[in-house]
């Protein structure tokens, strides 16, 4: 069989379309050959001297003798035609491989055979959520990805923070939209965990810089916004930073991730599933539209783990969240799921 001389791995040499020319002319060859060997083979018969006279032509390749010359040639006819088979099982079943890896690649951007272990708003077990702090002690701890919530200052700054007011996590009140980025970096983010007194509300562009260089993929998540306009700014600063491949825009709201994808289709985009009936809706959206995932909360997948293997089927993945247990994390392992979002992390989690 031909070795195919290109690496299947390396999209930049247009793999699928060379792959398809290769098969062509290996089956052309193949072909071409046996139609030739045929009519040889067919020619010797039909003048196959006697084995009285040209005794050599009753012996085969592997020194066997045959009755006849033309028993010998025969012989090596069917050898020909097992070879052929032998050769277009073989074509088809990498054609099939192949294809299957190609569908894999386009409908998701990459399955998370390896365990993702993504901190969510940061290890957030230890440090004030969604300060940089947070994201420190995440990459510090080994977590390979990093969950952060955005929204918008009143000044147009994307900044780090899940809840709609700075009631809850800093020593402020009010709408984060209404405040400026000074009036929010001016408050104590360390509310919860006052041991990191002096933390601040980082600016989205700081979480970017943090992460670089320490995380597998980066998942900011669109909390509340005005307008189109802020949702562009956080996907400038994604491209700016160079993460467009490594982003998983998350939104329960479908048609923020529309926006998204009207702005760059390179990032992946993460349907948040609000509750189990929009399972449904949020696959068909990425089997159409393409480059997506499913983010569930852990027990819609753990009570039902058939939708983990439907969405698998069609090469779409899901990540969940919030778990904080490594029984649970052993349990969503054994249903397939393998990117899994925590507040905490203990050895060998
Ligand atoms: O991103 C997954 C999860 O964070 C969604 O819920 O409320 O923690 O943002 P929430
Ligand atoms: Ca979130």
């Amino acid at each position: 069989m031909p070795k195919f001389p290109y690496n299947p791995f390396d999209s930049s040499v247009g793999f699928g379309r060379k792959f398809i020319q290769w098969i062509n002319n290996v089956l052309k060859d193949i072909g071409s050959d046996l139609k030739e060997n045929k009519a040889r083979v067919d020619n010797l018969i039909r003048n196959a001297p006697q084995p009285s006279e040209v005794v050599d032509l009753r012996v085969d390749a592997d020194g066997v003798e045959h009755a006849t010359a033309g028993d010998r040639i025969t012989k090596d006819y069917d050898t020909l035609t097992s070879q052929y088979v032998y050769l277009t099982d073989t074509v088809d079943i990498q054609v099939k491989d192949i294809n299957q890896k190609i569908l894999e690649s386009k409908r998701s951007f990459a399955f998370g055979y390896e365990f993702e272990h993504i901190a969510h708003r940061g290890f957030s077990g230890v440090a004030p959520e969604s300060t940089i702090a947070a994201f420190i002690e995440a990459i510090n701890a080994g977590f390979n990805s990093l969950e952060t919530d955005v929204q918008i200052s009143a000044d147009g700054v994307p900044v780090c923070i899940h809840d709609d007011t700075v009631d809850r996590t800093t020593n402020g009140s009010g709408l984060v939209k209404a405040k400026t980025l000074s009036q929010l970096q001016s408050l104590d983010a360390s509310k919860l965990k006052p041991y990191y007194s002096g933390a601040k509300i980082p600016t989205f562009e700081e979480y970017l810089e943090v992460c670089k260089g320490h995380c597998k993929y980066i998942y900011p998540e669109i909390k509340s916004y005005r307008s189109q306009n802020d949702i562009s700014l956080i996907v400038d600063l994604i491209v700016k930073h160079g993460w467009e491949t490594k982003c998983i825009i998350q939104s329960f709201r479908y048609d923020d991730l529309r926006i998204v994808r009207n702005l760059n289709p390179s990032i992946t985009l993460g349907y948040l599933l609000g509750d189990l009936s929009t399972f449904n809706n949020a696959l068909d959206k990425i089997k159409t539209d393409g480059n997506g995932i499913i983010l569930s909360e852990y027990t819609f997948m753990l009570n039902n783990p058939s939708l983990v293997e439907v969405a698998r089927k069609e090469g779409i993945d899901i990540a969940v969240w919030t778990v904080d247990s490594a029984e649970i994390i052993q349990r969503l392992k054994k249903i397939g799921i393998t990117r899994v979002m925590s507040n905490y992390k203990n050895v060998g989690w």
